[in-house]
Parts: C-alpha cells; sequence; structure tokens
C-alpha cells in the first residue's frame, strides 16, 4: 500500500512500514502545502493512508480525491481538530492520533512557558545578548515565585493533569480545575500535595488563580472559551499559558487585556490564525512566544512516529487500531 506523508517525520516510521513492504512517498518539501495542492497530491497519489499534522485540513475535497484506496488518515498530532471526523466516517476512512507519548514533552513546555514569563527569562536574556548587562540590579527583573501560588486548569486530561503533579509536587502550587468531568485520578495524586480541587465552571478556575493553563481540545463550545470578558474575571497579576489550540483564546482580546494590564502576562505556544499572530501581540512585553514546538522533544517526536506507523499497520492488517478516534461530543 501507499502511504503519503505531508511533511517528513522521524525515519522510524518509514522504517516500520517499509519493512512490512508498504510504500512511504513524503512531500519532502519543508513547508505545509497549501490546501489545493494538498487535494492535488492526494488525487496523484491515491493513498491507502494519509500520515497528516496539525497544518493539513482533512475535508471532503481531500477525502474525494483520495478515492477508495484511503483506509486511514494517520494524525501526527495528539489533537485532531484539523480531521472532518463525520466527513472520514461517511466514508468509512477511520482516523488514529498520538497521545500519551507527548504528554511530559508537553506539559513540561507548558511550566516553561510560565517560569520563562513569570522570571522574565526572555526579556533577560536579550538585555545581556544585546550588551545591557552592567551589573546586578536590585530593583530590575523582579518576577513571580510559583511556590504557594494558584494553578488553574482549564481542562485535566492527560496534559493538564501531568503539568499539575509537576507544579504541585514540584514547585508547591495549589491547584484548581475546571473540566467537564471530575478527574478522580488527579485528585488521588495531589492528595498528598495540597491536592486539585474540581470547580464546576471555568469563571471559578479564573477568579482564583495566579496561572491560568489551558489544556481543553478545539471543539465549537471550547472556541473562544477565554475571550475578552472571561480575561477580565482573572486577577490583574494573573498568567496565561496555553500550549492547547490557538482558538481557543481569543486573541485580540487577549492583546486588549495585555495592553490595558487586565492580566499581567501570556505565554502562548498556539496562535489563533497560526502562523500569523494578531496584530500588537510582538510588540508587548508582558508576553512569551513559542512556535507550536510544546510536543518537540526527541522523545516525543519519535515516539510519536511509531505510533503513527502502528495504526498503519494494524489498519492495513485488519487489526484493532490502538488510537482510533471518534467524534467528540460537541
Ligand atoms: C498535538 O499533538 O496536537 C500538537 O499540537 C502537535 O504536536
Amino acid at each position: 500500500m501507499k502511504v503519503y506523508f505531508t511533511r517528513d517525520i522521524p525515519p522510524n516510521a518509514y522504517h516500520a512500514l517499509r519493512d512490512a513492504g508498504h510504500m512511504v512517498l513524503v512531500n519532502a518539501d519543508e513547508r505545509v502545502l497549501p490546501h489545493d495542492e494538498f487535494v492535488r497530491e492526494v488525487a496523484k497519489i491515491q493513498p491507502g493512508a494519509l500520515v497528516t499534522t496539525v497544518d493539513d485540513t482533512v475535508d471532503a475535497a481531500v477525502l474525494d480525491a483520495a478515492g477508495s484506496q484511503l483506509q486511514i488518515v494517520a494524525n501526527y498530532a495528539v489533537g485532531y481538530n484539523n480531521i472532518d471526523l463525520a466527513e472520514c466516517a461517511k466514508r468509512g476512512v477511520v482516523v488514529t492520533n498520538t497521545p500519551d507519548v507527548l504528554t511530559n514533552a508537553v506539559a513540561e513546555h507548558a511550566v516553561a512557558l510560565m517560569m520563562s514569563l513569570g522570571r522574565k527569562v526572555i526579556e533577560a536574556d536579550r538585555d545581556v545578548r544585546s550588551g545591557a548587562f552592567a551589573s546586578w540590579q536590585p530593583l530590575g527583573y523582579l518576577g513571580t515565585e510559583f511556590s504557594g501560588k494558584t494553578l488553574g486548569l482549564l481542562g485535566a486530561g492527560r496534559i493538564g493533569s501531568r503539568m499539575a503533579h509537576i507544579c504541585a509536587k514540584g514547585l508547591g502550587m495549589h491547584v484548581v480545575y475546571y473540566d467537564v468531568t471530575r478527574n478522580e485520578l488527579l485528585e488521588r495524586d495531589l492528595a498528598d500535595a495540597g491536592g486539585a480541587f474540581f470547580c464546576a465552571t471555568p469563571d471559578a478556575v479564573l477568579r482564583q488563580a495566579d496561572v491560568v493553563s489551558v489544556h481543553v481540545p478545539l471543539l465549537p463550545t471550547t472556541k473562544h472559551m477565554l475571550d475578552g470578558a472571561k480575561l477580565a474575571t482573572m486577577k490583574k497579576s494573573a498568567l496565561l499559558v496555553n500550549t492547547s489550540r490557538g482558538p481557543i483564546i481569543d486573541e485580540a482580546a487577549l492583546v486588549v487585556a495585555l495592553q490595558k494590564g487586565t492580566i499581567a502576562g501570556a505565554a502562548l505556544d498556539v496562535f489563533e490564525h497560526e502562523p500569523q499572530l494578531t496584530l500588537g501581540l510582538t510588540s508587548l512585553p508582558n508576553v512569551v512566544l513559542t512556535p507550536h514546538i510544546a510536543s518537540a522533544t526527541h522523545e516525543a517526536r519519535e515516539a510519536m512516529a511509531q505510533i503513527v506507523a502502528k495504526n498503519i499497520l494494524a489498519k492495513f492488517n485488519g487489526k484493532m487500531m490502538p488510537n482510533e478516534v471518534k467524534e467528540q461530543a460537541r
């Protein structure tokens, strides 16, 4: 069977598929294919499996172009908001993702963003490089400590829970969380570290938290979950971290909130109109911005590639796929 990768990923996926006798075709360009080009490539190749990334929109046009050969779309990501699950289901095409193996990487990046923002690491690094480091400063670069502060999670699944574990057990933070259901596993995990307290509404988290970290998936119901009104609910001193999906935050409203001092700062790995940035964001002093790299560790990306191959091989061999995804409740 032909397996088409829209981007080059760690080669362990290619080896596993070739060893099993399949043909691996990779878009070797270091760029995302514009949608019309993506459709043309898929029409030309007629793959049995399509390996996509967060930047590839898999919709009816792509699926029609792929034709009846296509059995599986294996997304090289845990999030799958780029894929129209209903259109895939209509055509009997299964969809898989890469959960678990990137949990640590993303949670650790969320912590890194939180600490970089709170301790002004980026600003300080910039000043050292530019030669602005003239002396130790008694009043310069004053940041915030995290010990004893409250981490508020919007979404307490695998990644949110891992961040909570690191922050509670490693940094001595208190944890409050909002999710659609209670996470008893998390509550038990943190029982000896101050606990994790469920809040029935996002507002209850926003009102209490010193750091708000976003970990909900992007769904119609979570788009702009943090709009201007919600941001105004947060403490003036609060920091906001987003490693989930950009559109969960109304980015224009966030820029205004940061300009006005409604909240103290934001650290973002994802953006509403990625890779475009909302006007004004890059001129703010109180932001840390990274280019959607939260899962970018050797460990995570290699394990994600392995999972992609495993799911495809399972599908081709008529076995159960370890990571099939189904449409989520909206
Ligand atoms: C994901 O997996 O959903 C990330 O955003 C990319 O690794």
